[in-house]
């Protein structure tokens, strides 16, 4: 069946839709008040609170399609289904359907909607862990099963796939919880307490080949199974049923049971097309004909070249979203990992060879494709182009500078993995460049040992990013609950003594402080500062209540309530207000919660640390309760 994404995402949605699903517009890639990471990864992190069991402003049954970056996919990007950037598609029940509906209407949407011949379907079941007290899921099992033999198909459930193999005839395998358990931080031993989980379903499509690029060794040395990750069985979607949360205790069941489920929207649009690969996708095609028109070369002629075409694609993509989702290029956070993938993809255009300068034109390509689905992107056309040609120019005076380096290694007549490794990290030198320039006088890299100097950086920016998600989950303790309550309250004093132009742009807070992005032209004075310090304080002394309200999202913009990003609220939304108790409001604003019941559960007293310029227009401030 040819269909694009664009319709596949439709399709998706509308059928959803017709299950009673509201659908609401994609978070922003950079989360709200989530110190816990940097990038919004999966559907299922803007729902975090829902599924934890407060209700949400549409209802029990929610679906989107939500715009997830992986910074850990970078290194993978360059196979046939790896890219940083791409949409989750994603239906949630908070607490109404369960296993029996959804799997009967993934069946459904995979094989009529979609068209997927089902002798080529595969789904993996959670195998249970006596340890934990969770059963297999023979349910899921036995519902896939079912469903096989409406088509005609008698499929037997395999166990253990892993180490015996598949048989034939065989389309369900169990799978123990390293595969077939999700949470945010992964298996149920890595979750730390307060932590939402559980068993999940997943579904494969078989593309039936062997793939060329970044072959796995796991295809070489084991039995090829569903889930030996060689990129013959590429996995379209994830059926998590979320019922359980981690406690001192072990795990115990959340108040209700709930869906959650995620398919990426690409790798379903290519297995739509039965081709294996992501980036023949339709959301590509206009970026991959800037790039051929630009260098000369078609993609797929050659596998070097392929690989660069997909760096470049998938990088520029991610690139243009998040600048269109507020991140500069900086050595810090995301504005780092924004600054590695345009550097990234500024060399691989090169050895494909874009001409220099033209560079942006393929952030433009991207906009184009997505114009419509995102009309922020169009909005921030002019500030995308300009943040990705600054960046180029930059990385293009480092470049220079490696070289230099390059040249002073060269001196010494060999090239160390160690050199090779600081061409990498320091300048942005990708290993076959520096390989590329050692063979041309004549010499050669010690690959072996870059890749392990890249392994033990790799080990330890991990075991950072690990430590960030633990310290992170704070954002259910009370501490930056506390926070985000006087953040609400810091704004409405911002407002209230420079003007109604103000207006939130960005938050981030962790139990030491809260970091506020907000827009304003110039410097604000001590005084003010001091000004706006009193009127938090006063409403932290006054002992306001703080209540929360549904309300269409228009009655919220008639009511003058606050808010910024209004496009990304579903149609009923969640108004928080801080009130006095002579009744009078010292704020109401659009948020997602959670919020202290009263200001009396704030400890400390409020004080601004710092105030300074985050990007042209935005203000940032830094302050604490102590
Ligand atoms: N939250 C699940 C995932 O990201 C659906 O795979």
């Amino acid at each position: 069946m040819t269909m694009s994404a664009d319709e596949l995402r439709r399709k998706y949605l509308d059928f959803f839709e017709s299950k009673g699903h509201v659908i609401v517009p994609s978070a922003r890639l950079v989360p709200e008040n989530d110190p816990s990471t940097l990038f919004t990864g999966s559907g299922m992190q803007p729902m975090v609170p829902y599924l934890l069991g407060e209700p949400h402003p549409s209802g029990t049954r929610v679906s989107d399609s939500q715009k997830c970056f992986r910074s850990q996919d970078i290194e993978e990007v360059g196979d046939n289904r790896h890219t940083t950037f791409f949409e989750m598609l994603g239906n949630w029940s908070f607490g109404d359907y369960f296993k029996q509906e959804q799997i009967k209407w993934m069946w459904e949407f995979l094989t009529a909607e979609i068209g997927l011949d089902p002798n080529r379907l595969f789904f993996t079941c959670f195998r249970g862990n006596e340890d934990i007290g969770i059963p297999k899921d023979t349910e899921s099992a036995v519902a896939w099963q079912n469903l096989f033999s409406t088509a005609g198909i008698e499929s037997g459930i395999g166990d253990c796939p892993e180490v015996d193999g598949m048989r034939s005839g065989e389309h369900i395998f169990y799978y123990p919880d390293k595969k077939n358990w999700w949470s945010r931080s992964g298996m149920p031993a890595n979750m730390p307490v307060g932590e939402p989980g559980g068993p999940d379903t997943e579904m494969f499509w078989d593309f039936g080949i062997q793939h060329g690029l970044h072959e796995r060794s796991a295809w070489k040395d084991e039995p090829c199974h569903v889930n030996c990750d060689c990129g013959r069985f590429v996995e379209i979607g994830n059926n998590v049923f979320m019922e359980y949360v981690k406690t001192e205790n072990g795990f115990e069941k959340l108040p209700k049971p709930n869906v959650d489920f995620g398919g990426g929207l690409e790798r379903m649009a290519v297995a739509a097309l039965d081709l294996p690969d992501v980036f023949v996708c339709s959301l590509f095609t206009r970026t991959r004909e800037s790039i051929e028109a630009l260098s000369g070369k078609t993609y797929g002629e050659d596998e070097k070249d392929a690989y660069a075409f997909r760096v470049v694609m998938d990088h520029v993509r991610a690139a243009t979203f998040l600048v269109g989702d507020g991140v500069i290029p900086s050595n810090t956070d995301q504005g780092y990992v924004l600054r590695r993938l345009l550097r990234r993809a500024v060399r691989y255009a090169d050895m494909l060879g874009v001409p220099e300068g033209k560079f942006s034109e393929l952030a433009l390509s991207v906009i184009g494709t997505y114009g419509e689905a995102y009309p922020d992107l169009v909005a921030r056309r002019d500030q995308i182009v300009s943040e990705v040609e600054k960046e180029e120019k930059k990385f293009r005076e480092t470049l220079f500078r490696g070289m230099k380096e390059f040249e002073k290694k060269m001196l010494t007549g060999v090239v160390s993995g160690g050199d090779a490794f600081e061409l990498f990290s320091t300048y942005g030198f990708p290993l076959e460049m520096t390989q590329e320039l050692a063979a041309e006088r004549g010499l050669s890299v010690d690959a072996d040992a870059f890749k392990d100097e890249f392994r033990k950086h790799q080990d330890l920016s991990r075991t950072a990013s690990a430590g960030k998600f633990k310290g992170g989950l704070a954002d259910h303790s009370e501490q930056v609950t506390a926070l985000h309550t006087v953040t609400h309250l810091m704004l409405a004093g911002l407002r209230k003594y420079l003007g109604d132009q103000v207006h939130q742009a960005g938050s981030n807070i962790t139990e030491e402080r809260l970091r506020f992005d907000f827009t304003y032209p110039e410097k604000v004075s001590r005084e003010t500062l001091d000004q706006v310090e009193a009127f938090v304080n006063d409403a932290i002394g006054s002992e306001c209540e703080v209540s929360m309200e549904q309300i269409s999202k228009e009655e919220a913009k008639a009511r003058g309530v606050e808010g910024s990003f209004w496009e990304k609220y579903p149609d009923t939304v969640n108004v928080y207000t801080v009130r006095k108790d002579d009744g009078s409001i010292i704020s109401q604003e659009l948020c997602g919660g959670p919020h202290v019941p009263n200001t009396s559960a704030i400890r400390g007293k409020f004080r601004i640390a710092k105030e300074e310029a985050s990007s042209a227009g935005v203000r940032r401030i830094k302050a604490v309760l102590e």
